[in-house]
């Protein structure tokens, strides 16, 4: 009815679509998942991170033998961001699991096991029932979601809410950089007895309390990506390379694309080119590498390739990356290695956007897909 419809355009604001108004409200989003948690310090106080749901349960996370991530789409894409910087303070290794590729497997889980649950609805069938295969294994059921109340927030044992407000568009947007956060604060919280990574812990949180602001700048590039946008709007196919901490990137950008702009689109964790995607490659190929700077950097063996070729990369860098500048470029602020991931979608989540609506499709709705998936 168009009253509804005039609703609907009043909680869009000033925004043609949810997926636009939540790629933008970030920089609040992020704030108010890091609000009471991300603790400042300041005169003889430490830096730190409260996280109440948890308080009482984060020695059996530290003690368990092996944590597991379980979710699907986004939600597992945001615990894979996470998962390196979990393993490295935590010292505790780190396993990925699709929902219901752990359930049609029965994969083995121990009394000895933390296992968390990632879902922004917390409604979705198969994390739900991966939860409760889990906990009904004896393991520790942690829920990260985004919603007080739902299924998952009840059926586990502790969690952390995301806080990231509703979430509209079926597109993932806000929520994969608040989950991002909230694990990489768990991630913190559990090292926070060791004084080797002390310092290492403390240049996080102070990019964690910089993060609204950097991402602001990111979304400056609106209107660069609404241009590229432009020149790949009928394009067949793209793939997405990343690795380390932007495996994740990789995956995540490659489903933004598919899910709402109707593209074909891959994401390749870069380590694995050379086991068959790089016979692909040829002129015409259209490819994104995120190619940020961390440790994995020199690795990314990209330069000597074919292709036509969208590099992502630090501010400062263009140059260096594209010398003869055949490339196109994404330039973005540097932080922190384990938040690099969050910078990093915010410009690729507006190319799919400006892609999606070049295209005249839905944005907020794809075909065939629903906000929640509660059948499995
Ligand atoms: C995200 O853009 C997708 N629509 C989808 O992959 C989603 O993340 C997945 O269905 C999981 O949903 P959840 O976070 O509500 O559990």
């Amino acid at each position: 009815s168009t009253l509804e419809m005039e609703v609907e355009q009043i909680r869009k604001g000033n925004f043609e679509h949810f997926m636009q108004k939540e790629i933008h409200e970030q920089p609040d989003s992020l704030t108010m998942t890091m609000r009471g948690r991300l603790i400042r310090g300041g005169e003889q106080k430490a830096k730190g991170i409260l996280l109440g749901g948890l308080k009482d349960h984060l020695k059996t996370i530290r003690r368990s033998r092996r944590i597991l991530c379980i979710g699907c789409g986004t939600s597992y894409n945001a615990a894979l961001a996470a998962r390196p910087v979990v393993e490295e303070l935590s010292g505790i290794p780190v396993t990925m699991e699709i929902a219901s590729d752990l359930l049609d497997r029965q994969g083995p889980i121990y009394r000895e096991d933390a296992a968390i649950f990632v879902s922004q609805s917390g409604e979705t069938a198969d994390t739900l029932q991966a939860l409760e295969y889990a906990e009904s294994d004896g393991a520790l059921c942690v829920g990260i979601t985004n919603t007080v109340g739902s299924a998952i927030a009840r059926g586990s044992h502790c969690g952390i809410h995301l806080n990231a407000g509703c979430e509209i568009g079926v597109a993932s947007t806000k929520a994969y950089t608040s989950q991002i956060a909230v694990i990489v604060m768990l991630a913190l919280a559990l090292g926070d007895y060791s004084l080797s990574t002390q310092q290492r812990r403390n240049a996080i949180m102070d990019d964690l309390y910089n993060l609204p602001s950097k991402v602001r700048d990111v979304l400056k590039l609106d209107k660069d990506m609404k241009e590229l946008a432009a020149l790949l709007m009928d394009e067949q196919s793209l793939l997405v390379f990343g690795r380390g901490y932007n495996y994740a990137t990789a995956l995540e950008c490659a489903l933004k694309v598919k899910e709402v702009s109707l593209m074909h689109a891959e994401g390749i964790v870069a380590g694995e080119m050379k086991n068959g995607p790089l016979a692909l490659v040829d002129e015409t190929l259209l490819i994104i590498v995120i190619a940020t700077r961390d440790a994995s950097l020199n690795k990314q063996q990209w330069k000597a390739r074919k292709g036509r070729l969208i590099v992502m990369c630090t501010e400062g860098d263009a140059e260096f990356m594209c010398p003869d500048r055949t490339c196109r470029i994404i330039e973005v602020p540097k932080v922190q290695d384990c938040l690099q991931p969050i910078i990093n979608i915010v410009s690729l989540q507006l190319l799919a956007y400006h892609l999606t609506v070049f295209r005249g499709f839905n944005v907020d709705q794809p075909r065939n897909l629903a906000k929640s998936v509660t059948t499995q």
